[in-house]
C-alpha cells in the first residue's frame, strides 16, 4: 500500500476506468505480440551488450508486453509500475512481476527511490501525459533512473494533440527524444530509431536511449 495519495488527472482517471480496463482487455499477450516486442527490445538493448541494466522498470507497463518480452532477453530484475489495478493484477497473476516488485503509482510520482533501477523506460505512455504533467513525469523517471533511460513513442516535429478512440485530451504526439534531452542536459543519446509497422508488427515507434551522466 502506497502512503502517499495517488496523483490524479483526466487522463489517469481514464486509465484507472473503464477506457484503461477496455485498452487491458483487448489487447492480447499472444506469440506475435511478444516476438515483436522481443525483437524490439533486442534492438534497443543492442548498444548495452558490455553494460546491461540489472535492473530494469517500466513505467505504464499494462500487462507486461514489454516485460514478458524482456524476460526473454536478459536475467534482468523486473518491476513495473502500472495505475490500472486489473492489469497490475494479470502481471502478477501471469507471473511476469512478482506482487513485490509491481507498484501503483504514475509516472509523476513514483513510489521508488533515487536511482533504485538502472533502466527506467516508457513505451505508448509519454503520448498519453498531458503537457502540463510531461515535465514532472520525466523529472521522476530521471530520479529512479540510475543509469538509463529509454522511450519508444509516437513522433511529432512539434506538440500536437490527437484524437483517440474518439476522445480528446488523451493523446499527444511531439519529439520526445528532444524534450528529454532539453529537459535533462545530463542525458547522452546512446542510440535511437524507428520501428516501422509493415516491417516490425510495431506500431509505428520512434526510439531513444539514454545513458546519464553517470551511466
Ligand atoms: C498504451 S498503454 C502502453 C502499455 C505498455 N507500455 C506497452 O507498451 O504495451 C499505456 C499504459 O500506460 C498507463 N499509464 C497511463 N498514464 C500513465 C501515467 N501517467 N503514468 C504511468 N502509467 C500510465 C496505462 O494505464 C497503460 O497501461
Amino acid at each position: 500500500m502506497n502512503q502517499k495519495q495517488q496523483p490524479t488527472s483526466h487522463q489517469l482517471d481514464a486509465w484507472r476506468g473503464d477506457f484503461g480496463d477496455d485498452y487491458r482487455d483487448r489487447n492480447v499477450a499472444d506469440e506475435t505480440m511478444i516476438a515483436a516486442r522481443t525483437a524490439m527490445w533486442k534492438r534497443i538493448l543492442e548498444p548495452l551488450a558490455d553494460q546491461p541494466p540489472h535492473s530494469i522498470l517500466e513505467i505504464g507497463a499494462n500487462i507486461g508486453f514489454n516485460l514478458r518480452a524482456l524476460s526473454r532477453l536478459t536475467d534482468s530484475d523486473l518491476l513495473a509500475l502500472e495505475p490500472n489495478e486489473g492489469a497490475r493484477t494479470r502481471l502478477v497473476d501471469d507471473a511476469v512481476v512478482s506482487a513485490d516488485k509491481v507498484f501503483d503509482g504514475a509516472a509523476n510520482q513514483i513510489p521508488l527511490e533515487d536511482g533504485s533501477v538502472d533502466l527506467a523506460f516508457t513505451s505508448g505512455v509519454l503520448i498519453h501525459i498531458a503537457p502540463d504533467d510531461l515535465g514532472p513525469s520525466c523529472d521522476e523517471i530521471h530520479r529512479v533512473s540510475n543509469r538509463y533511460i529509454a522511450c519508444a513513442e509516437y513522433f511529432a516535429d512539434s506538440p500536437q494533440e490527437i484524437r483517440y478512440r474518439g476522445q480528446d485530451g488523451l493523446l499527444f504526439k511531439r519529439d520526445f527524444g528532444a524534450f528529454w534531452m532539453d529537459r535533462h542536459p545530463d542525458l547522452r543519446l546512446v542510440d535511437y530509431g524507428f520501428f516501422w509497422r509493415r516491417a516490425t508488427g510495431l506500431d509505428n515507434l520512434t526510439w531513444w536511449l539514454f545513458a546519464k551522466d553517470n551511466g
